[in-house]
């Protein structure tokens, strides 16, 4: 299959998927494979096209559900960034032509593009905690830079911040229209891509937003751990982690085999043609439409990219199994789930601070709260990807919480470990908050080791 034919599968696979008759056990397949309706051998150019996630008109989600007496109290949003063009060039071949600037009459579009534009360019350093403020406000680059949102990636969260809008503020009335500061939380890692994916985010969900009510903070970290990164028992996983990947790449004769020719290709060493992570820039020729790069020796091809592609799902399957990297998760997305719980509960007390809380960041912060909160089967974050939890109050019992986790419009609250069992125990129809206090301040040291009971304690433990 060459790259056109995947595009016209894909034009075809997306209204499907997005039709008003699809219901949710329908999409949740997107997220959670099913193995019963699934096919046993996942389709490499089916999960790269779910990957690149391009804009489609009706998306349906289940986000802002809940039994009529329940109120919406707070919504804690993770995003990966949008689209982006590659962090690593082929060796030796053309650069990848694609066009970063922001224009109507290029697809995809959304109606708020040019709205957005002229907003950012009217926004202010005073918005952003330092080093923020040096960075552009949306791309803008006639040749894309390394790493640099595109289009696509604008328009990806354009439409991310107008269903969150149509669905928290103005069916559930989130937020007064009268907002403040306070009662937004907003932080972004310091590329350019997460902080311009942030700010489409957040202009879809509040047009025309007021500068001088926006504080961004700066995370230095992908974990978003800040204070709390230092942890050696998550580099030793990390590091076995590593190792299993490498031996997986060893066994696939396949792979070497493909890499090999590949490398010939562009007449570069192997070694040096699988450091530059090939895939990566060619995913972004596939989701893009752009056809691989040739040279004199020949050309990159469908059957180099399926290979490569199926060897990452292969990949990602045996990481389920081996769970060191659930026990990378465990330490590595504590910090940040701790954030949340404690945000939670301010607001379950009644607080009305931090009501809305939007951290943007990169599919390597969102795959670790995945695997954490036991969503192993989901698959790893695409473009523009989203996992969102809400906090509800019953208004029959105002002292009683209920969260709802929700990743790319499903509903996985009832997958997640700290609430899988809960319709065995209990007759209520949401997920108690005091589930995730309980799993976040407790059981997932338990779940690492059987016998820690804090971070720092499960930090320092010796040897696995
Ligand atoms: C993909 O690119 C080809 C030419 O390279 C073009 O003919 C085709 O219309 C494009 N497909 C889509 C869906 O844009
Ligand atoms: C978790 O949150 C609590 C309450 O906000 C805080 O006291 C504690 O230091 C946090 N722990 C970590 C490891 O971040």
């Amino acid at each position: 299959m060459d790259v056109l034919t995947a595009f016209l599968l894909l034009v075809h696979l997306i209204p499907v998927s997005a039709t008003k008759n699809a219901v949710s056990s329908k999409s949740r397949k997107r997220i959670m494979p099913d193995p019963v309706t699934e096919p046993p051998v996942t389709d490499p150019v089916y999960e790269a096209l779910l990957y690149c996630n391009l804009p489609s008109v009706a998306e349906r989600s289940m986000e802002g559900h809940a039994p009529h007496h329940f109120k919406l109290v707070s919504v804690h949003v993770f995003i990966r960034h949008g689209d982006r063009y590659p962090l690593y060039a082929i060796p030796k071949t053309k650069r990848l032509e694609i066009d970063c600037t922001l224009v109507a009459n290029r697809k995809p579009y959304h109606p708020k593009l040019e709205a957005f534009v002229s907003h950012m360019s009217k926004g202010s350093g005073a918005s952003f905690e330092s080093p923020l403020n040096s960075l552009p406000l949306y791309p803008s680059h006639p040749l894309c830079e390394m790493g640099e949102l595109t289009q696509t990636g604008v328009v990806q969260h354009l439409q991310n911040g107008q269903l969150l809008r149509d669905i928290y503020l103005k069916k559930h009335r989130l937020l007064p229209s009268d907002w403040t500061t306070d009662q937004l939380y907003l932080e972004t890692t310091g590329k350019s891509r997460t902080l311009q994916s942030g700010l489409a985010l957040l202009y879809g969900f509040l047009p025309d937003f007021d500068w001088k009510k926006i504080y961004f903070r700066h995370q230095p970290s992908a974990l978003f751990c800040a204070g709390s990164c230092y942890c050696p028992l998550r580099n030793h996983y990390l590091e076995q982690e590593q190792h299993r990947q490498y031996l997986l790449r060893l066994k696939n004769s396949q792979l070497e085999r493909t890499y090999g020719e590949m490398a010939k290709i562009v007449d570069v060493p192997t070694k040096q043609l699988r450091a530059a992570n090939p895939i990566d820039s060619m995913l972004c020729h596939f989701c893009h439409n752009v056809s691989f790069p040739c040279t004199r020796h020949g050309c990159l091809g469908m059957e180099h990219f399926k290979v490569i592609k199926t060897h990452q799902i292969e990949d990602e399957r045996e990481r389920r199994e081996k769970k060191l990297y659930l026990g990378y998760s465990l330490l590595g997305a504590h910090p940040i789930l701790n954030q949340t719980v404690s945000r939670m509960q301010r607001a379950a007390l009644g607080g009305r601070e931090e009501i809305f809380a939007l951290y943007s960041a990169h599919d390597v912060t969102l795959s670790p709260v995945l695997s954490a909160l036991g969503l192993a089967e989901a698959r790893f974050p695409r473009f523009a990807a989203r996992l969102i939890f809400e906090l509800w109050q019953d208004r029959e019992k105002p002292t009683e919480h209920s969260v709802r986790v929700l990743y790319n419009g499903v509903d996985v609250t009832f997958h997640t470990s700290f609430c899988q069992d809960h319709h065995k125990r209990s007759p209520k129809p949401m997920c108690p908050l005091e589930n995730l206090v309980r799993f976040v301040r407790r059981d997932m040291f338990l779940a690492l080791d059987g016998s820690s009971t804090s971070y720092h304690e499960a930090c320092h433990r010796e040897g696995i």
